[in-house]
């Protein structure tokens, strides 16, 4: 059951921000390596169905007003498209990845020479392995970061000193969910929805103490990525498959709008793992 606070309030009024996102082309994306559970080298991927999909996605966000920086795809690096994954960028300083498996430790460098080009008045490369916005979360003032399988605690430690931010970790438990975008959405202003399974007990706990008014995600929309969302404080951008998170948000007062990535989740990504926020 999806849990959803029972209120006699009115439903808030959300309130939709314009967003900038950096979206990577997939015209190399496939699969043909193997770094999560989700992925099957022998299944194939149709790659024209992946690039309609994920023109969908960009023309859903540029049709509401977002703004998209589009990184061209670079052949041999078939998960470059999951720009979450290449960094973390906050104001005028932005840190590229270190990636935790030697397939896409190319990813890194890449990224790093285009956010060079864009120009950032302070650009480092993580010393640390760090997976990006695909393990670290800005909610308000605080990063909520993950631990478990890909990002390590010392590149927590490394982001908090950077950026100035500090960094709430958090320990992931089940390998489906390696990143923290694969089971955390942030909905709006401090308000998130997540799937506490994939959280070792202290983290569960650390979550339901910080986000007392959460959305709680069911298992059926958490075994189909329907966490690896992005919202605009009011619009969702959502998977078509994730209808109890849908019914959720619609719930108090979001408008979810389904996008569906199926070809990626063939790689264990979704719509967030496609999108790195320039906060
Ligand atoms: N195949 C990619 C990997 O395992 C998928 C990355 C998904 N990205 C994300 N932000 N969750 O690394």
């Amino acid at each position: 059951m999806t849990s959803v606070a029972i209120s006699t309030e009115p439903v808030a009024t959300r309130r939709p921000s314009p967003r900038r996102f950096v979206m990577c082309r997939p015209d190399y994306f496939d699969v043909f390596y193997s770094i999560n559970p989700w992925m099957d080298p022998e299944a194939p991927v149709d790659r024209d169905r992946a690039i309609d999909q994920w023109e969908t996605l960009r023309t859903a966000f540029e049709s509401h007003g977002h703004h998209v920086d589009v990184v061209p795809g670079e052949p041999g690096l078939p998960d470059m498209v999951f720009a979450a994954n290449s960094g973390v960028i906050v104001g005028d300083r932005a840190i590229s990845a270190r990636f935790t498996h030697a397939e896409r430790a190319d990813e890194g460098p890449a990224y790093h020479r285009w956010f060079d080009a864009r120009g950032f008045a302070k650009l480092a490369a993580a010393q640390e392995v760090n997976e990006g916005e695909g393990d670290f979360v800005l909610v308000g003032e605080r990063f909520l970061a993950a631990t478990g399988f890909r990002s390590s605690p010392a590149a927590h430690r490394e982001v908090e000193e950077y950026f100035g931010i500090p960094v709430v970790t958090l320990d992931l438990v089940d390998p489906r969910f390696y990143h923290l975008d694969t089971v955390l959405m942030v909905l709006g202003d401090g308000h998130i929805a997540y799937y506490p399974p994939a959280f070792a007990e202290p983290s569960r706990a650390v979550l339901a103490e910080l986000f007392p008014d959460a959305i709680v995600a069911t298992e059926a929309d958490a075994v189909v990525l329907g966490l690896n969302g992005v919202s605009d404080g009011y619009n969702v951008f959502l998977s078509p498959r994730a209808t109890d998170l849908a019914a959720a948000v619609k719930a108090v007062g979001y408008n979810p709008i389904p996008v569906d990535l199926s070809e990626f989740l063939k790689a264990g990504g979704g719509i967030k793992c496609c999108t790195l926020e320039v906060h």
